[in-house]
């Protein structure tokens, strides 16, 4: 295993990322596609095998054996069937995604939750190294929660434990994809921070945001760090519900760090200030005061080294 590769698959709701890393977490190599959701499960796992494609044959170009696959999904993976069960923000039930890939390579492929795979790669190389209690919360097209418990990945009876995202925090609020209402993930995801600047533009306030096409949780950021007074509210709200519902995590598992994921956990002292004020407010002293709220270190490749980590940890 020493000597072999592994592929990390990072599925997202927007992108599939694929790197091909060595036993040390080193990532060699490094793809990228548009998930394009709306085009279904067998499409979706075509493109993913397209990028295990070359990611195999860049490990054979340079001698190497690839020792297996590991892929990390946006929903709850039934790893015995090798099946999503559920992943809301896909649109997808009970999808074979073991057996699609299966037809186009012979590696083993093990499956585990995104957020799951990105705890274990930040704590493997990341701001959660050598964190005994550690929860990661990835913030993207939907909210991640991965929960490290003693030392090791805790995943619960059926591989569904740390749903963070559907939290209900609000019954009134939005309708979310799992078809519940207000859930964490309605209030707080990148898609729900879109959702709030497009809400202000509508309703005709003045924001620099108003100038993008494709507005994007990263405009957001950028323009709340330009002092855009619209973009700071949104991270405001989203960041003051985030810790509502980081305050609960905390109560429930006395983690001694909790890690922020996602492209918007680049947002520095506008998300964590209130972030980490929010959450030390809604939670237990004891809890409270003993848990570090840090932003993620291996940024979008924590995903992809996760999984990875996930073939070592199942290989042995
Ligand atoms: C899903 C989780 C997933 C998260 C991030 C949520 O909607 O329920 O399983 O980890 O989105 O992709």
């Amino acid at each position: 295993m020493h000597d072999e590769l592994i592929i990390g698959i990072d599925l997202g709701g927007t992108n599939i990322k694929g790197a091909l890393v060595d036993s040390g977490g080193h990532i060699i190599s490094k793809q990228k596609a548009a998930t394009l959701a709306n085009t279904g499960p067998r499409a979706v796992a075509e493109r993913i095998s397209r990028i295990i494609g070359d990611l195999e044959s860049q490990a054979a170009a340079a001698g190497k054996k690839v020792a297996g696959i590991g892929v990390g999904i946006p929903g709850q993976a039934d790893q015995t069937r090798g099946t999503v069960f559920f992943a809301p923000n896909l649109h997808w039930r009970d999808v074979p995604l073991v057996e699609y890939l299966r037809s186009r390579t012979i590696l083993p492929v093990y499956l585990e939750n995104d957020a799951n795979a990105a705890a274990l790669g930040e704590q493997w190389l990341g701001a959660g190294r050598g964190s005994v209690n550690m929860v990661m919360i990835t913030i993207g097209t939907g909210i991640g929660g991965g929960l490290i418990l003693n030392g090791s990945l805790y995943s619960g009876t059926n591989g569904s434990a740390g749903e963070v995202g559907h939290m209900v925090i609000d019954p009134d609020g939005p309708l979310c994809s799992c078809g519940q209402r207000g859930c964490l993930e309605t209030l707080t995801s990148a898609t729900a921070m879109v959702r709030m600047a497009k809400e202000a533009i509508d309703q005709g306030k003045k924001t620099i945001l108003a100038r993008e096409e494709n507005l994007e949780a990263r405009d957001i950021v950028m323009a709340a760090q330009a002092e855009d007074k619209v973009a700071l509210l949104i991270i405001d709200v989203a960041a003051r519900y985030l810790g509502m519902g980081l305050g609960n995590v905390i109560n429930l598992f006395n983690p001694d760090t909790i890690v922020i994921g996602g492209g918007v956990s680049k947002a520095g002292d506008i998300l964590f200030e209130p972030l980490r004020r929010e959450a030390v407010k809604r939670s237990l002293e004891a809890p409270a005061r003993v848990v570090k709220i840090v932003p993620a270190e291996l940024g979008n490749d924590a995903g992809c080294i996760g999984a990875a980590k996930l073939v070592l940890l199942t290989a042995d």
